[in-house]
């Protein structure tokens, strides 16, 4: 993986370090009327986890310290079992660290309540996971409209409204009435991105969103990722093993064994942010989703 992202930097990407030190405060972020692109979305500091106990404990992270921007698409990558999908869900809020700290929204998020945390994950996450996680007996409109029921409350007639304009900016109008059987696993992905998008989030998640696509498939995700971080503002944090994504990103981290690596092997900085020059940035065609052109979706709740 270090050689693809040599690879990258080679070709006159800027290449520059983060803070690390963890002395930093958290940036004072109250809503995310306030996302803006380039600010600290999501501060980790010092984040450590393991699995198990004794002699079969894995140390899944260690000592991770990381920023994540507002408007930016962040790509995670490493080995298997470095930690990556451990890390992700650290950050989002759906696994507890062992020690350490995430800051989102000017708050620590593990030290908020239960409730409190279940309302961050529902009003400010979106999920994106290889295995879609779609329900079974809802079909494609269905999986939007519950989101919106669920996580805002929306009136049945409002979350219908706001369902078909994302299906329909993903292609998939003509899919709406279709339960997940009886899509393609591209269609199906597309369902899972649309329930993503559909209600707004500041954060987006994905693992390995590309990686049961194909080629085509898989740059289409990526467009709409990158849209939705360009076009509304949201932090997009994908994990991938496909160094093909790394033009899509604004900044790539690396880990190994538990450890964001520092391939300058100063003794330091724990992330190296890399800056993709204009010519690696993917083409802006291709991608059918809109966002700003619908008046009834705000860009920012
Ligand atoms: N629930 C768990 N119980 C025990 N060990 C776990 C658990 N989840 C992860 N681990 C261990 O933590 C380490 C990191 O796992 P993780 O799934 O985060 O890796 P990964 O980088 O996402 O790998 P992959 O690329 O294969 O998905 C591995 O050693 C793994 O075995
Ligand atoms: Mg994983």
């Amino acid at each position: 993986m270090s050689r693809w992202i040599r690879w990258w930097k080679e070709q006159k990407c800027r290449t520059q370090t983060s803070p690390s030190s963890g002395q930093h405060p958290p940036e004072r972020v109250t809503e995310p009327l306030l996302l803006r692109r380039g600010g600290i979305g999501l501060r980790a500091r010092q984040l450590t986890r393991s699995f198990g106990t004794g002699q079969t404990r894995a140390i899944a992270l260690q000592q991770v310290d990381l920023d994540l921007r507002y408007g930016e698409v962040h790509l995670l990558m490493g080995p298997s079992g470095s930690g990556k999908s451990t890390l992700l869900a650290v950050l989002s809020g759906l696994l507890r660290p062992d020690s350490g700290q995430v800051f989102a929204l000017g708050k620590d998020i593990w030290r908020l309540s239960e409730e409190e945390l279940e309302q961050f994950r529902l009003r400010y996450c979106s999920y994106i996971f290889q295995g879609y996680n779609l329900f079974p007996a809802l079909t494609a409109r269905e999986q939007l409209e519950i989101v919106l029921k669920w996580g805002e409350g929306c009136s049945p007639r409002e979350a219908r409204k706001r369902a078909d304009i994302i299906l329909g900016q993903l292609g998939l109008a003509h899919r709406a009435h279709l339960r997940p059987a009886e899509l393609s696993g591209g269609e199906k992905q597309r369902v899972a991105i649309g329930r993503a998008l559909v209600k707004n989030p500041s954060f987006i998640f994905a693992d390995e969103p590309t990686a049961a696509l194909d080629w085509d498939n898989g740059q289409h995700v990526m467009h709409l990722l990158c849209q939705c971080a360009r076009q509304r503002g949201s932090m997009v944090l994908v994990v991938t093993h496909d160094p093909r994504l790394i033009p899509f990103a604004d900044r790539v981290f690396e880990l190994a064994d538990g450890r964001l690596r520092d391939e300058s092997s100063s003794p330091d900085p724990t992330l190296l942010v890399y800056e993709p020059t204009p010519l690696q940035r993917p083409s802006k065609k291709g991608p059918r989703l809109h966002l700003h052109a619908s008046p009834k979706i705000p860009l920012h709740t």
